[in-house]
């Protein structure tokens, strides 16, 4: 992505900090500069490392090139009419406002032709505030809802996608009428079902209020004038899914007074189904070579009926094609432009080890070669490579339960994950190592592997795993540690399975 000049942040707080701080990590801009209302938030921001420079003062937007308003939502139109003066031709706004037709409606009535407006909504956030909430993977795994209309510009909308992208967001695009209708249900109504929650509660009985009760309230701790301006903007949907909320209650409120146990039960089992299915788990696998990460993900992956990712297959398949192309290994910009250039994909079956498809072709089996194990670092160092890696198994795994292996999920593609380290031995993994290449066919391509030069291998994976510079091989500190030495598979199998219920 070309690197932007000055990004503007007006409006500071979690949001505002967390852009700017993982906008500044990635070097996304020369400069990011920050707007906010009283200057112990610039301070702040600036000593957190959200910004480099701020300001109070709405006309220092001057010669940004991006302006990103992440104002409460009450405010996005007056904050953007107040800019205009200040900005030149081709200048880029987009905002993060929870509610979007209104205020795309009221910005294409004022918005000069040649200022470009691109209404986003990232779905991340919590309900804490201001800058020192902020977090610089708030938007990883996350997703980020764009919205075009009739005159959005194609190239501005392009440039916010990238940027979405960039800080680990998951970009979809849409209208402002679908966009307005999906949030009332998936976030506006539970806001106002959390708010009822608490304000029909008895007061002297809160004492008493468990972790359930604390689950299902945790949102009505957020800010009052910013809900307050989502269920002004945001109407008509809110009130439409309110309707259906009501009507809900009143059906289980006359199942409960009939006593009918077995609608009721229906009702329950209706839900748990629907959210299971729904609520999409990532298990993330990590460790160094010959732990056991492979069968122990498919099995685990075969157990809970979820999709196996193995992304060591993916860097795997880019060092084959590298090579049969006969791209010198160390010609980097050769080996990243054949990267951006190469698709690779997974043929998913059910109960089936998937099939790596490499632009479109099943090389399963070549992958395996011990040539290609010893030449993936080549590959797997390079940052470029690596980005393309990370969205490629984000896309992969879009909407999907999944167990991925490799050696950065937990660290950098699925942070979220419930994280699992894989280790055991030197001395065991080579062994393992050795049984697999034996019953393997063709990996070894005729040559005589002793236990030492396995060892000596895998050794020297393992340091080039962990010491690169990108994405090193490490136990994340949220990561459940498990030696496999001594264990079977059925057995590493069945502790995972217990951490995922106990936790
Ligand atoms: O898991 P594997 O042995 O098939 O992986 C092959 C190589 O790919 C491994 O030596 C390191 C690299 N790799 C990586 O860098 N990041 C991943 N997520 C997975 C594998």
């Amino acid at each position: 992505m070309k690197k932007f000049n000055k990004i503007t942040i007006i409006g500071t707080g979690l949001i505002g900090g967390s852009l700017g701080l993982v906008i500044k990590k990635k070097k996304l801009a020369r400069q990011v500069f920050g707007i906010a209302k009283h200057e112990r938030t610039i301070e702040e921001a600036i000593k957190l490392g959200a910004i480099d420079k701020g300001s109070l003062k709405l006309k220092d937007v001057r010669e940004s090139e991006l302006i990103i308003i992440c104002t409460p939502v009450g405010e996005v139109v007056q904050t953007l009419q107040k800019i205009i003066p200040f900005l030149r031709a081709g200048s880029l706004i987009t905002d993060v406002g929870s509610t979007k037709k209104k205020i795309t409606q009221e910005i294409e009535r004022i918005l000069p032709r040649e200022i470009h407006f691109v209404g986003g909504h990232p779905l991340a956030g919590s309900e804490k505030r201001g800058v020192r909430a902020a977090r610089r993977d708030l938007f990883a795994n996350s997703l980020t809802f764009l919205i075009k209309s009739k005159k959005t510009d194609i190239a501005a909308l392009k440039k916010v996608k990238q940027l979405w992208e960039e800080v680990g967001s998951r970009v979809k695009i849409i209208s402002a009428a679908q966009h307005d209708k999906i949030v009332a249900e998936i976030s506006h109504l539970p806001h106002i079902a959390a708010v009822s929650l608490v304000n029909c509660v008895s007061e002297k009985y809160l004492k008493y209020a468990a972790k359930g009760w604390k689950d299902s309230t945790r949102i009505a701790l957020s800010d009052a004038l910013l809900r307050r301006d989502i269920c002004i903007d945001n109407k008509e949907e809110i009130s439409r899914v309110l309707k259906g909320f009501i009507e809900h209650l009143i059906i289980m409120r006359d199942l409960i007074q009939k006593g009918d146990s077995q609608g009721i039960t229906k009702e329950f089992k209706k839900a748990r189904q629907k959210k299971l299915k729904k609520e999409r788990i990532v298990i993330a696998i990590d460790g160094p070579a010959g732990a056991g990460k492979s069968v122990v993900s498919q099995k685990l992956a075969a157990k809970l009926g979820f999709y196996y990712l193995d992304t060591g297959a993916m860097y795997r398949a880019i060092t084959l094609k590298a090579i049969k192309e006969g791209i010198d290994l160390r010609d980097k910009a050769r080996l990243i432009k054949m990267c951006q250039e190469t698709e690779i994909d997974f043929r998913f079956k059910k109960a089936k080890k998937p099939v790596l498809l490499l632009d479109g072709k099943d090389v399963e089996k070549e992958i395996r070669k011990e040539e290609i194990t010893n030449k993936v670092f080549y590959l797997a160092k390079l940052p470029e490579i690596r980005k393309r890696m990370v969205i490629l198994q984000r896309k992969i795994s879009e909407g999907k339960d999944i167990v991925a292996e490799g050696r950065d999920i937990g660290s950098v593609v699925f942070p979220q994950a419930k994280k699992f380290y894989l280790d055991a031995s030197i001395e065991e993994r080579t062994k393992r190592r050795y049984k697999q290449l034996l019953t393997q066919s063709g990996a070894l391509q005729g040559e005589e592997l002793s236990l030492e030069k396995i060892e000596q291998n895998i050794k020297i994976r393992d340091k080039k795993d962990s010491e690169r510079k990108v994405a090193p091989l490490k136990r994340v500190k949220d990561a459940i540690y498990i030696d496999t030495t001594e264990m079977s598979i059925q057995e590493v199998v069945k502790r995972i399975l217990e951490c995922l219920t106990t936790n």
